[in-house]
């Protein structure tokens, strides 16, 4: 990271952050091991929850995987140890891929353009703090919209406030449950999108365009 002013890796160096299954990772990982992640290179998993089966994937797939404890306590700790990772590894971009824990304001500041994050709704529908998990889904059903979808976008300061990359709709059908609708969403779009977008950053990187 903070490469931006030096000669640009051949590939982007990109770092995953997750918390849990680890099903949107599994995508970008599927993705790059097919050869589509042109401009970029998977480089390093970094998890707050030390059993998130996201870790076990990274493992399995041969990449570095990394156990960050963050006490909502002392979050400032977590950043700074994630920083320091993300310079030793000569990260360029972050992938928050069903990562569970709010970046604060300075260190997002500190990567303008460099971190992604996918959410499941149409944004700005259904988003911002308090949406994560089920409860995006949950809401959906409750107002009785008829489509919804997920959104990739870039992250700043306002929670899924960001610049949108990617946005992909998703029909809610008759008897869906939050579960249902979830998994329907995660199927047709958020694990296309997010490796898609991926791709699209990478270049833009690695062209020295951001
Ligand atoms: C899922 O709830 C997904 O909708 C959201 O984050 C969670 C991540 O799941 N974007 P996984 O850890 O990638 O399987």
């Amino acid at each position: 990271m903070t490469r931006q002013n030096s000669k640009p890796h051949e590939k982007a160096q990109i770092a995953v952050l997750v918390s849990g299954n680890g099903s949107n990772l599994q995508h970008l990982l599927d993705y790059e091991a097919c050869g589509k992640l042109a401009h970029g290179e998977i480089r390093l998993v970094i998890s707050n929850h030390k059993e998130a089966y996201a870790l076990e994937r990274a493992r399995q797939a041969g990449k570095e995987a990394l156990f960050l404890p963050r006490s909502a306590k002392q979050p400032e700790q977590f950043e700074r140890e994630l920083t320091q990772l993300l310079q030793a590894h000569e990260i360029d971009l972050i992938i928050l891929a069903g990562f569970l824990a709010i970046l604060s304001p300075d260190f997002i500041q500190a990567y303008p353009n460099r971190i992604i994050n996918v959410h499941p709704s149409l944004i700005p529908a259904f988003c911002g703090k308090g949406f994560y998990g089920l409860k995006p889904h949950e809401a959906v059903l409750a107002r009785g919209v008829k489509v919804t979808g997920a959104t990739v976008h870039i992250v700043n300061e306002i929670p899924d406030g960001g610049p949108i990359l990617l946005q992909k709709a998703v029909e809610v059908r008759e008897g869906d449950t939050p579960e249902l609708l979830q998994r329907r969403v995660m199927e047709e779009a958020e694990w296309i999108l997010l490796p898609q977008a991926a791709e699209l950053m990478s270049q833009r990187i690695v062209a020295g365009e951001i």
